[in-house]
């Protein structure tokens, strides 16, 4: 039987790299799921692309930094599925500029999306997601995608390092809280390296700054010289690891933090 049948989960950003790969992988799994994003016709694709290989899935559009939109979602995931066991917050955005360029709307937004955008989802999924674990013996679990950013500090990306770092002990503390409070929600946390997105190319093009005439396959091999295993992830590598968290077979992990960086920060 596959490992997430008859669960539920809510990805968001679900609409780019990794969070495409994670609703692939959770469906093969079984589990029925809502794809979120901001960009709802790429979450269409995505979910169409599901559809044709695994269970379920609904597409649907959300702005993680709206806390009404978020009722909204979960409302429709119960009235569509019957409830929530699984919530993968994944959605992200990058603002890579020294501190001196960074303006007070791009550090607000990388906080919006990547910290406070989990927070939201949290607090208007918990009851239910509490609902379900109460009477499920896997309960429910919770999956919050930081980045190596997170553990160490990364040059030029102030506002994405403050913000993954703040995700991160986010994840520990109410792990702790659902944990002590019985409530069978677990919280664990996934510290990507560079992975193959969207989300890479700004970064080769920071890296290149002033000297234009670089080219980015060059800065491309720059960045993997620094990666002990030779080469840039791939998203499905990240989405085993979350499939992993989500199921059974995890199920003494509470406020983990799984590094998932080809030897980076090792
Ligand atoms: P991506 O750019 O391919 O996908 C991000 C998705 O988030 C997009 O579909 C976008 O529409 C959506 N999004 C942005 N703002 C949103 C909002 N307010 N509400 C809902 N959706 C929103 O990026 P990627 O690489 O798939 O990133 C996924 C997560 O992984 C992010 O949290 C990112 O910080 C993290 N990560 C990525 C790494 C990489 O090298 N690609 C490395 C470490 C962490």
């Amino acid at each position: 039987m596959p490992s997430l049948e008859k669960r539920v989960a809510l990805v968001t950003g679900a609409g780019g790299g990794i969070g495409a790969a994670i609703c692939h992988r959770l469906s093969k799994e079984g589990a029925f799921v809502v794809a979120a994003d901001l960009n709802f016709d790429n979450a269409s694709k995505v979910a169409e692309q599901v559809r044709q290989v695994g269970a379920g899935c609904l597409p649907i559009q959300l702005d993680v930094t709206d806390q009404l939109q978020w009722r909204s979602a979960v409302a429709e995931t119960l009235r569509v599925a019957g409830g929530l066991d699984i919530l993968v917050n994944n959605a992200g955005v990058a603002h890579i500029k020294p501190l001196e360029a960074v303006s007070v709307d791009e550090w607000n937004a990388d906080i919006n999306v990547n910290l406070n955008g989990a927070f939201l989802g949290i607090k208007e999924s918990l009851n239910a997601m509490r609902e379900r674990a109460e009477r499920s013996p896997s309960g429910a679990s919770i999956i919050n995608i930081a980045s190596v950013s997170a553990l160490v500090g990364s040059p030029g990306m102030p506002a994405y390092s403050a913000s993954k770092g703040g995700l991160r002990l986010f994840s520990k503390a109410v792990a702790l809280d659902f944990a002590k409070r019985r409530y069978g929600i677990r919280v664990n946390s996934v510290y990507p390296g560079l992975i193959d997105t969207s989300l890479t190319t700004p970064l080769f093009e920071s890296m290149r700054g002033a000297n234009s005439s670089k080219d980015i396959e060059a800065i491309r091999a720059e960045m993997i010289e620094k990666y002990p295993i030779g080469r840039i992830g791939r998203p499905e590598e990240v989405a085993g690891v979350v499939c992993f968290l989500a199921g059974e077979d995890s199920s003494y992990m509470i406020g983990a933090e799984l590094v998932v960086d080809g030897g980076l920060t090792a």
